[in-house]
């Protein structure tokens, strides 16, 4: 972060007293001086400790309420912090900040890398999709890049996001994860599948956060001042390429250092050799999605490149690793939903789940003030921007009492004594922006698995992934299918493979002694 970030931050801290050494008073967490911190008070030289000691409850008491609740998903991560620079003129499609600022415009960001099954101290190179988290501080507020390193996701329907990771983390009665759990989910999800061959080629273990792309998978709307959209995906590709670990480097990393990608990271930045990452946006009109061969808020699917191809628009830079890891990166709190003017949802069903999951999880996992903690405050940037609203009050209010706001102004919109202006916000009306809704009141989930959910699979089986992939894809299915111990789970796992290409499902099927059955049943026909 640049060091202007935590200027506020800093200005507190700087009115600290200092002794003549020009060094801070030892103090307590109440800022009484205390002459040591080994000090505790106790009846005689033997005796039993006293109530009356602050200092000592002070610290016994900070120390028992240390650990905060890790994030349910995502828990292992770390990151930095760096900038997103302007490169191309896109004000034709958005009015969003930063790109309305002009070109060359820099703004701050701070970047959040996980994996997300394991728990925090999980290793760093275990098989699973990369959590790519971005958190830009625009002039119009914060715009979370809540992104992943796959431009697909295993899910489309927002109920199954839940009962899916319950398969993925460990098992209720044993608390082991497990294999059986998981393919028993994805052989029964085949929707999944386009990410469950990433997830099993050696992108899913890259060698460095540094080398490896991030994508919204999510359709969002770009939208104009005057209300004109597009629908668009997101792409951060590394400027460095993808470097990915086998399955053997990735284990022995696991158990020789399972902070390896945080280590990477950190050491990276500090000899000056900066990550980057080029940012590109797919469009799409709504007369283009009438016509694409996916529903457009599938998130199962790609958009082909050729067909709706990148158009570049910044640079991402990460160029400071953080001076204090819990306050800069743990109690970082991301949201699909914080977007700027400029930038909508689509109507993906997981998308619409996300928007309110993330400040859900944030309220339990940081408390109703997350948003004032420093990291994720906008006001801590030198962005400009401010927050100014009715809320006071809630646990662990640490603004002073109102944001940029006098604390004593009403916390209403008064009649005689307005604290702030009106009107400032989208120029455009959402209904003019929004999808035609049509059909019964109440739809329950219209995805059904269909012979197309195999095409995009089939295809990056044979034509995008390299013949290293290809057999890396093959072993690493069978180690794992190997330890799936019903029968049954196995079959519908080498069938579900068969439908991706029968080539596929017999050599991972000859690897665990199953043959694909005669008849395969590959979705409804189109
Ligand atoms: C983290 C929920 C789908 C990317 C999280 C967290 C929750 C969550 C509760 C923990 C957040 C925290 O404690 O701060 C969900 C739900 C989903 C979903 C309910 C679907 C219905 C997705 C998808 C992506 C994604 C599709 C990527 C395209 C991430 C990332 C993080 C995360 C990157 C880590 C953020 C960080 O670094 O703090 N998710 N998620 N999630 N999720 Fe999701």
């Amino acid at each position: 972060m640049r060091s202007s970030t935590f200027s506020r931050l800093y200005l507190l801290l700087s009115l600290v007293p200092f002794t003549l050494a020009g060094l801070p008073d030892y103090t307590d967490g109440a800022g009484h001086p205390v002459n040591s911190p080994y000090d505790y008070q106790r009846a005689g030289n033997s005796g039993p400790l006293l109530l009356q000691d602050f200092h000592f409850l002070d610290l016994i008491t900070h120390f028992d309420n240390e650990r905060i609740p890790e994030r349910i998903v995502h828990a292992k991560g770390s990151g930095a912090h760096g900038y997103f620079e302007v490169t191309n003129d896109i004000t034709d499609i958005t009015m969003a900040s930063p790109f309305s600022d002009g070109v060359g415009t820099r703004v701050p960001l701070t970047m959040r890398f996980s994996t997300v099954a394991g728990e925090t101290g999980s290793p760093d190179t275990n098989r699973d999709p990369r959590g790519f988290a971005i958190k830009m501080r625009t002039k119009n507020g914060i715009w979370d890049w809540v992104f992943n390193n796959t431009p697909v996701f295993f899910i489309r329907d927002p109920t199954k996001f839940q009962l899916f990771i319950h398969s993925q983390k460990r098992d209720p009665a044993t608390n082991l994860r497990s294999p059986t759990l998981q393919w028993d989910y994805w052989s029964q999800n085949q929707e999944a599948i386009n990410q469950v061959m990433r997830l099993f080629s050696d992108r899913g273990t890259p060698a460095s956060w540094a080398e490896m792309d991030g994508y919204s998978g999510h359709t969002y709307k770009f939208v104009t001042a005057e209300g004109k959209w597009v629908y668009v995906k997101l792409n951060v590709l590394s400027t460095a390429g993808l470097n990915n670990l086998n399955a053997t480097e990735a284990l022995s990393l696991a158990a020789s250092n399972p902070d390896y990608n945080t280590q990477e990271l950190q050491q990276r930045i500090n000899s000056g050799n900066y990550p980057t990452w080029n940012v590109s946006v797919q469009t799409m009109t709504w007369e283009q999605s009438q016509n694409f061969t996916y529903d457009v808020n599938d998130l199962t699917k790609t958009w082909p490149t050729d067909e709706y191809p990148l158009r570049p628009i910044g640079q991402i830079v990460l160029n400071k690793n953080p001076q204090n890891w819990f306050a800069e990166i743990e109690q970082l709190a991301f949201s699909p939903a914080h977007m700027v003017p400029g930038v909508e949802p689509s109507n993906d069903p997981v998308l619409q789940a996300r928007l309110f999951a993330y400040s859900d999880t944030a309220r339990h996992r940081l408390g109703p003030n997350h948003l004032q903690i420093p990291i994720n405050c906008p006001m801590y940037s030198d962005s400009g921007a401010s927050v100014a609203n009715f809320q006071r009050a809630a646990w662990m209010r640490v603004d002073g009492g109102a944001g940029s706001l006098d604390p004593s102004a009403p916390n209403y919109p008064s009649s005689f004594a307005a604290p702030v202006q009106f009107g400032n916000g989208r120029p455009y009306n959402l209904s003019d922006i929004a999808d035609p809704v049509s059909g019964p009141g109440i739809t329950l989930s219209s995805y059904k698995l269909t012979t197309k959910d195999f095409e995009q699979p089939n295809a990056l089986y044979n034509t995008e992934f390299s013949d290293e992939e290809r057999s890396s894809l093959v072993a690493n299915v069978i180690t794992a299918l190997k330890q799936v111990t019903v029968p049954q789970v196995q079959q519908r796992s080498v069938d579900m493979f068969a439908c991706v290409d029968p080539k596929l499902g017999n050599l991972i099927g000859t690897g665990i002694n199953v043959t694909v059955s005669a008849q395969l049943s590959c979705g409804a026909a189109n």
